[in-house]
């Protein structure tokens, strides 16, 4: 696949992680977009400084020319974003509730189900696949390194569409990362906080053994649903 055929990217969101996934993207060869709430002529100088070659634009002119975009927001903003803008598209979302900076968050999000299946909830029309939130802004790029490497480390990938799966599986490789999928978006709880991979940075086999060990996936699955209880 030439550079010229890669998927177009957008990320909304340009604090910590944004620029991060932003930057492996364009490392990798795919056009980047980044965005903000606001004016994209208020990113114009962070994006030349921090994230070369990458274009700022405004969410919804970001959100049309993309094949894949990227939540990279706090979760408690999530529902400024426009539903109907993101029909029809592939959709990553690298959320966490994060109460610290979230704070308690009103329904949806009380509900006792993982994250990234109340934001496939208001995205009904787009493909939700759960990635790239597991892993900090700071070792996604210290760690991302070529397909082979002995040392390789691996991403979770949550999803219930087959061919999204697939698709963002392929996206994770070319940004330095193993993709391991590990099932539908509701399986996707156990790369949440206080879930057996959220914060580690692994090697494919150590990280196959930490999310399909029961015992990790259940205490994975109990912190979710606590998570979730305490916010109602
Ligand atoms: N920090 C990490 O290491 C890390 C790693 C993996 C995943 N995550 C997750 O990724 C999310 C973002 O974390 P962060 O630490 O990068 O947050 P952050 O530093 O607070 O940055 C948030 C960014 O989102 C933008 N934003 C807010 N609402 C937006 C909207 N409606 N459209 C477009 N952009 C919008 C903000 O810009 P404006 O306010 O100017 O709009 C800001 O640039 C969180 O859910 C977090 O849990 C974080």
């Amino acid at each position: 696949m030439t550079n010229a055929t890669l998927p177009r990217i957008a990320v909304l969101g340009a604090g910590h992680v944004g620029p991060a996934i932003a930057r492996l993207a364009l490392a990798a060869g795919h056009p980047v977009s980044i965005a903000t709430s606001g004016n994209p002529g208020d990113l114009a100088l962070v994006t030349q400084l921090l994230i070369p070659g990458a274009e700022p634009r405004r969410g919804s002119d970001a959100i049309a020319r993309a094949d894949i975009v990227v939540l990279a927001i706090p979760l408690h903003r999530f529902q400024a974003i426009d539903a109907d803008a993101l029909s029809g598209k592939l959709v990553i979302d690298a959320m966490n509730y994060w109460p610290a900076t979230d704070g308690r968050l009103p329904p949806p999000f009380d509900y006792d189900i993982g994250t990234s299946e109340v934001v496939a909830e208001r995205l009904r029309d787009a493909d939700v696949v759960k990635t790239l939130n597991h892993v900090g802004y700071h070792d996604l790029e210290r760690y991302a390194s070529p397909p082979g490497s002995l040392d390789r480390r691996a991403l979770g990938v949550a999803g219930d569409a087959p061919d999204a799966v697939a698709t963002v599986s392929t996206f994770i490789d070319r940004i330095g990362y193993d993709a391991v999928p590990v099932g539908a978006l509701s399986a996707g709880r156990v790369l949440q906080p206080g879930g057996p991979v959220f914060g580690a940075v692994l090697r494919r086999a150590d990280f196959q053994r930490a999310v399909h060990s029961p015992v990790e996936q259940q205490q994975a699955f109990r912190v979710a649903e606590q998570n979730y209880a305490r916010s109602a």
